[in-house]
């Protein structure tokens, strides 16, 4: 885990090779897709998405319990460095939805009083940056007291459940941009359905974009889990508030959407 962890601070972000067995990898495909085939979900971004499933779901069997599995609480503590840490109620599961560059620290933000639910999304109703290619100006005022101290320490540990080895379709990280003044070196992730991909909440990353996705040039689609986890302190259970705020957003329009 020590080599993990250098990267981790260097970079912002590490990748666990076969985290997870090929066969628990097909059985979370597996329950995804039933899932996304089956049930009510949400229309977001040019796919589909289960807002805040982890824990909620139990159609998703072991998938649904899964953030509280020892060796993800192990992965966890060891990226937050303390033992005093939390689970989030942050939970991605995503098919086929386009991410541009992005910090997600709109969830951060908009855990705060009055604001508004959409103002991570851009003219075109993605969630990212206006300018796909641009990142952000940084150390600007919109970063709250705090947002780049030590002590603001939330990591989301994700899977994508597709094979990223021979494309450049899956997750893109800014390395070393979870550090206040750092652009960082664009980087594709080749990852496998089996790595556990740990990244810092404020680094800049993306996912596919508009011009060339997976689910079209591949037989399935693109699915990606994701989960929060914190320090157990003022600055996560703000990231909490945010999320919980947008998680519960998405979920009612589930709902409403599915009023016959
Ligand atoms: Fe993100």
């Amino acid at each position: 885990m020590n080599q993990y962890l250098e990267m981790f601070k260097t970079d912002g972000y590490f990748v666990i090779k076969d985290a997870i067995t090929p066969e628990q990898a097909a059985r979370f495909r597996e329950l995804s897709d039933n899932y996304f085939d089956n049930y009510p979900v949400n229309p977001f971004m040019g796919g589909l998405t289960v807002p805040g499933w982890a824990g909620a779901i139990s159609e998703l069997e072991e998938l649904n319990t899964f953030h509280k599995d020892a060796s993800m609480l192990d992965v966890a503590g060891a990226a937050l460095g303390c033992d005093d840490f939390i689970y989030t109620d942050h939970s991605d599961l995503h098919r086929d939805i386009v991410t541009l560059w992005h910090r997600d620290h709109f969830d951060y933000g908009l855990g705060a009083p009055g604001s508004e639910p959409f103002q991570g999304f851009n003219e075109d109703g993605f969630w990212g940056d206006r300018d796909q290619l641009v990142a952000p100006a940084l150390e600007d005022e919109q970063y709250p007291d705090g947002f780049w101290s030590d002590e603001h320490n939330v990591v989301k540990m994700c899977f994508l459940l597709q094979d990223h080895k021979d494309n450049d379709l899956g997750l893109w990280m800014m390395a070393g941009s979870h550090k206040p003044g750092v652009r960082g070196e664009e980087r594709c992730l080749r990852s496998s359905p089996t790595d556990l991909i740990v990244f810092d909440h404020r680094i800049m990353h993306r996912g596919q974009v508009q011009a060339r996705q997976y689910h079209q040039s591949y037989p399935q689609g693109r699915v990606l889990l994701a989960w929060g986890y914190g320090a157990d302190n003022q600055y996560t259970r703000q990231f909490m508030a945010g999320c919980n705020e947008r998680q519960e957003f998405y979920r009612q329009r589930t709902r409403l959407a599915n009023v016959k």
